[in-house]
């Protein structure tokens, strides 16, 4: 029997698994989605069983999406956003129409629930297209390779320390608010949702950064694994301690030869 509904809390483990089979096939890799899976769920997300889909096959989980709740901001109005970071059918079971039947009750769920847009940025246009999703054709992904040399800070830049994002929470979310108030795209970020990213993430190198001048932060910077800029935030007129901040992030970048792993 096949059943396409939310998750219970018992199936939380088999939809991990599945998750992590779905995009991983080495073991070691497979535990580590796993854990990331656990973070997701409990990190960047208002955590709710509701927002977790599922295809459930005889009683085995062998499809998942995983819907975000959000608030985006399209020219500075917070409209409320579904993001599917995760979507994943068990290999053993692809290709049997359960990922479309899941994006059909995720898209059906959504409206139901009254968010008023669903984004997604991905490689798998087709698969999505399939489930009522449009490509925009808007996404724009820049690679850059990091110089030999990396230029030295200048002497202006003030001091780049990594964030404490307890203590400096209330100067980084006041660059966030400024440079994304009359934005669209960003999402809105509450002061309960970086409370609860900065306690459950548990990474081991800080991923933000900031750039102070005298006391006063003026920057901040979210590192990717030290291979993404994923965010950054500049005060006006501080531009150059941003800027060191971003040189910062490329001397610890893996294969810099800056030292960074
Ligand atoms: C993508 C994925 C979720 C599809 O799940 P599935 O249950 O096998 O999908 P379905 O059987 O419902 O296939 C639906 C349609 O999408 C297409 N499709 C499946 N995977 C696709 C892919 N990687 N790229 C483009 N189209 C794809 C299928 O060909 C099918 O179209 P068709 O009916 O015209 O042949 C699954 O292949 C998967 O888990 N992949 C690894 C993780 C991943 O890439 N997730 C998506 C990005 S977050």
């Amino acid at each position: 029997m096949l059943e396409v509904r939310a998750v219970c809390e018992e199936e939380l483990a088999a939809v991990a698994l599945c998750i992590a089979r779905a995009f991983r096939s080495d073991p070691d890799d497979i535990r580590g989605m796993v854990e990331y899976f656990h973070n997701s769920l409990s990190g960047d997300t208002i955590p709710r069983l509701e927002n977790t889909r599922v295809a459930v096959l005889d009683g085995r989980v062998v499809s998942v999406v995983l819907i975000h709740d959000r608030q985006m901001l399209v020219r500075g109005v917070p409209v409320r956003l579904g993001f599917p970071p995760l979507v994943g059918t068990d290999p053993d079971h692809q290709g049997h129409g359960y990922g479309a039947l899941l994006l059909w009750d995720s898209a059906e769920y959504m409206r139901r629930e009254g968010y008023h847009v669903s984004l997604i940025s991905t490689e798998t246009e087709r698969f999505y297209e399939r489930g009522g999703w449009s490509n925009f054709g808007h996404y724009h992904k820049l690679t850059l390779r990091i110089p030999e040399a990396i230029p030295a800070a200048t002497a202006l830049a003030g001091e780049v320390r990594p964030a404490n994002l307890r203590g400096d929470l209330d100067p980084i979310l006041a660059i966030f608010s400024r440079n994304n108030r009359d934005a669209s795209g960003p999402a809105v970020r509450t002061r309960r949702f970086w409370e609860e990213f900065a306690a459950n993430w548990a990474f081991d190198y800080p991923i933000y950064h900031v750039a102070a001048v005298g006391r006063r932060i003026v920057a901040y910077l979210r590192n990717g694994y030290g291979r993404r800029l994923v965010e950054f935030g500049v005060l006006p007129g501080a531009e150059e301690a941003g800027f060191s901040l971003i040189l910062h992030a490329c001397r610890e970048a893996p294969g810099s030869g800056g030292g960074g792993s």
